[in-house]
Formats: structure tokens, C-alpha cells, sequence
């Protein structure tokens, strides 16, 4: 039982992980492919419905994936001590989540944020995968 429900808590971190760059990903096939998605108006405007739901929710995925990762911690922690790999993944989300929030916060953010903020997310998956993969 608590094996299933700290993997279910982990997969859910995944998730949100997963809307959380979503941000990057719609806009960017709406700037590729805009053009010509707008050639079916009822496909694109499903589209862009859905492109503003993960553009406005964004800081609510990013703030929720903390709230994931420490139910999967207290569960794993309990059950297994600790995970190096587990560890280091949760060090980059953390932050990620506190970078976020100093952007959105400082308005002034600039392309230089931008820019380490998109890095650490590619990070932040190499070091989920990390965590999937070695048991350590
Ligand atoms: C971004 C952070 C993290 C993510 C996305 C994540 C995700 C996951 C997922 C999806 C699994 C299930 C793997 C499977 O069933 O094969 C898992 C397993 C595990 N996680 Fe995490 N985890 C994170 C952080 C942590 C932390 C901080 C710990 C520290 C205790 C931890 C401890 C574990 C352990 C011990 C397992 C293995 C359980 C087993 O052998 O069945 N994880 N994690
Ligand atoms: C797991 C956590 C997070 C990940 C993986 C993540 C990832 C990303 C990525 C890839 C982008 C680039 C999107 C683009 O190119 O426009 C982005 C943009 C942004 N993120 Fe995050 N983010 C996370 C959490 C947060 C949090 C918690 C906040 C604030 C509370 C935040 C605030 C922002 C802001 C202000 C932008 C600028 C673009 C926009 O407003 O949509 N992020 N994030």
C-alpha cells in the first residue's frame, strides 16, 4: 500500500511537471504553426483555449508540484531512508519553484532569467530521469 501510494505521489509530481513546461511547449507551436492552425478556426480556437489555461495556471502547477513532492517524500523517506538521486531532483524542483517565484515577483525579469529558468527545467528532467532510472 504505501509502496503504490509514494510511486502514485511521485507520478503526480511528474505530471505537474509536465504542465509546468507545457508553457513552453504551446507557445511555441502557436508561433511554428499559428499560421496555418488558423486555417481551421474551431481546431485553433480548442487550441487556444487550451493554451490559456496552461499559460495562466502555470505558477499554481509550479507551487502544487512542491506540495506532491513532499507527500512523496514523508512517504519514500519513511519507507526507505533516504534517495541520493531523490534528493538532488527535489534540490533543482525547489529551485526552480524559488526562481519562479523571484520572477514573477520582481517584474523586471529580463531575458537572462528567462533563459536560467528554461535551463533549470531542462535539468530538473535529467535529474527526474536520473531518479527513475538508477536505485539509488
Ligand atoms: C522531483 C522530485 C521527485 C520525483 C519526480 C520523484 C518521482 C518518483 C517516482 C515516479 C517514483 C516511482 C518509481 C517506480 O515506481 O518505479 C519514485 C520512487 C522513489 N522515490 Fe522519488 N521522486 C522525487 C523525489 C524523491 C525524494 C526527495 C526522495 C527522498 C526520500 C524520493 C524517494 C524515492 C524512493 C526511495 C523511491 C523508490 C521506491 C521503490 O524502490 O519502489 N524521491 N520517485
Ligand atoms: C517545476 C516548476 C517549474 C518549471 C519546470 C517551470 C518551467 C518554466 C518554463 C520552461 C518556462 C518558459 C516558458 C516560456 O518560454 O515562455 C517558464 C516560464 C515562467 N515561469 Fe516557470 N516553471 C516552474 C515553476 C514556476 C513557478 C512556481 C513560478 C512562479 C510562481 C513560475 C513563473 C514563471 C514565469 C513568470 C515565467 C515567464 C513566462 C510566463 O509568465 O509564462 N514558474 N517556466
Amino acid at each position: 500500500m504505501g509502496q503504490e501510494l509514494g510511486g502514485f505521489f511521485g507520478f503526480l509530481i511528474i505530471v505537474l511537471y509536465g504542465l509546468t513546461v507545457l508553457n513552453y511547449i504551446v507557445k511555441w507551436v502557436n508561433k511554428r504553426y499559428g499560421a496555418s492552425m488558423k486555417t481551421h478556426e474551431k481546431g485553433y480556437s480548442v487550441f487556444k483555449k487550451c493554451m490559456k489555461i496552461v499559460i495562466r495556471n502555470h505558477k499554481l502547477f509550479g507551487l502544487l508540484t512542491v506540495v506532491f513532492l513532499l507527500t512523496h517524500f514523508f512517504i519514500q523517506f519513511n519507507q526507505y531512508g533516504i534517495s541520493m538521486t531523490g534528493v538532488v531532483a527535489a534540490g533543482v524542483m525547489v529551485l526552480q519553484v524559488l526562481l519562479g517565484l523571484y520572477g514573477f515577483l520582481t517584474k523586471n525579469k529580463g531575458k537572462g532569467w528567462l533563459l536560467i529558468h528554461r535551463s533549470i527545467a531542462v535539468i530538473l528532467l535529467l535529474s527526474i530521469l536520473s531518479h527513475l532510472i538508477l536505485a539509488f
